[in-house]
């Protein structure tokens, strides 16, 4: 994709495929990239709507001149998130175009002088202001924590065409395909919810204030800073997303464990057998030692039920499903329902830790809680398929 690729008449994509970051903002894994995607409006007046990461610029420009030449200037620089995966290349940018005006509220500016020293030529929106390009006007609207303080979306008035930042936006670089028809969408539908859960999914009170302000525009196209360009079925991630922010759920079970030498992975595999019997047909088991937080992450985001179950280690949980419970916590995922059991060698530790997470979640607690001493017996793996039982009968509707 190293060609701009033209989305209406006077829109193009020209962002970049980053394949070469393994761990975005220092914690999650893209082994598959990301694409940071910026756009070009030409109409009288040039408008470049965000950036890309800094040691991407040159593949910006390229793409720019590409379409203008070299001699035609970019009159604007519409900033709609400052995280430096899309505002990275703003000061190249604005040295490329001396007389370029840079236009975002009054948080944008802060955070413009801030990361980039940057302080002239800068237009200040406020929300609902419209900005004139010629044929086609701008309308900004600030929706703040829909990622950052700063954050706001842009709507191209004529073409119905939303450009949102980091809303709607996934992992997974683009292979070749822009649009929602012509990408395999399951895969990117999958990585939006992991980017949403990751990133985005801590705001949700603040999406859905964003939406609620957004009720009024007809939206035809969503183009986000990551992932495909929604113009065949902006209805699918709009609505995944109204569903992600007020905490929806899926029939499923996320069940997830940590285990040293067997014992609590043993009550896992009773609890799962439990869910089967009582009509689970999502499950997604995890060894919270081996499966990235991330991917765990996604999948609580997605299910109804979360089943949590640690051997102790230092009167605790063993440290890789704290890392799980902490971010749970963080990221205040709500409306959950929970199965928790654990195991000890003298005494104790995981279960009462995991029984404060359930406080502190506010989420349902379906009984028993199973704790095993040492091996767990005939008695304790009864016990946890009765739980496993439960859970389906709490989540599954026809169980
Ligand atoms: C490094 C280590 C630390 C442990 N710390 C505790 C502890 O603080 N309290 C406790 O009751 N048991 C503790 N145990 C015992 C384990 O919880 C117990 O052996 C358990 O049955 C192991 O379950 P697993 O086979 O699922 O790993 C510890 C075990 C290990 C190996
Ligand atoms: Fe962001
Ligand atoms: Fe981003």
């Amino acid at each position: 994709m190293n060609k701009p690729i033209q989305i209406t008449d006077i829109t193009y994509w020209v962002g970049v495929n980053d394949r070469e970051t393994d761990i975005f903002e220092a914690l999650w894994p893209i082994p598959k990239g990301v694409s940071y995607n910026a756009y070009l409006m030409i109409d009288e007046k040039v408008a470049l709507i965000d950036t890309v990461k800094n040691s991407y610029v040159t593949h910006l420009l390229d793409k720019i001149q590409s379409l203008i030449g070299t001699e035609k200037q970019v009159d604007y620089l519409i900033i709609n998130h400052m995280e430096p995966d899309h505002s990275g290349a703003i000061d190249i940018i604005a040295q490329m175009y001396p007389d370029i005006t840079i236009v975002g509220n009054s948080k944008t500016i802060e955070y413009l002088e801030g990361y980039y020293g940057i302080n002239q030529n800068v237009m200040v929106i406020n929300d609902g202001d419209v900005l004139d390009l010629g044929e086609h006007q701008l309308s900004f609207h600030l929706t703040p924590m829909v990622h950052w303080p700063e954050t706001m979306m842009s709507y191209d008035i004529q073409d119905k065409l939303l450009f949102t930042g980091d809303a709607f936006g996934g992992f997974g670089a683009l292979s070749g395909g822009l649009f929602d028809d012509e990408v395999n969408v399951e895969y990117y539908e999958d990585e939006t919810l992991r980017y949403y859960s990751n990133i985005v999914g801590k705001f949700s009170p603040m999406v859905q204030k964003a939406f609620t302000k957004l009720k009024g525009l007809d939206i035809k196209i969503i183009a986000s800073t990551h992932g495909p360009v929604w113009r065949t079925n902006p209805g699918l991630i709009i609505d995944h997303y109204d569903r992600w922010s007020r905490y929806e759920a899926e029939d499923g079970v996320v069940l997830a464990y940590a285990s040293m030498y067997g014992n609590t992975k043993k009550m896992a595999e009773a609890v799962s057998r439990g869910l089967v019997v009582g009509g689970v047909k999502e499950i997604r088991m995890h060894d919270v030692s081996r499966t990235h937080v991330s991917y765990m992450l996604k999948d609580c985001w997605r299910y109804k039920g979360i089943i949590l179950g640690s051997v102790t280690y230092d009167v605790n949980p063993l440290i890789t499903m704290k890392h799980l419970t902490d971010l749970l916590e963080a990221k205040q995922l709500k409306n959950r329902t929970l199965g928790i059991f654990g195991s000890y060698g003298w005494s104790g530790g995981a279960e009462k830790y995991l029984r404060g997470f359930a406080e502190r979640t506010k989420w349902d607690l379906v009984e028993p809680v199973v704790e095993a001493e040492r091996r767990p017996s005939k008695d304790i793996l009864d016990q946890c398929r009765q739980l496993g039982k439960n859970m389906a009968a709490r989540i599954v509707k026809d169980a």
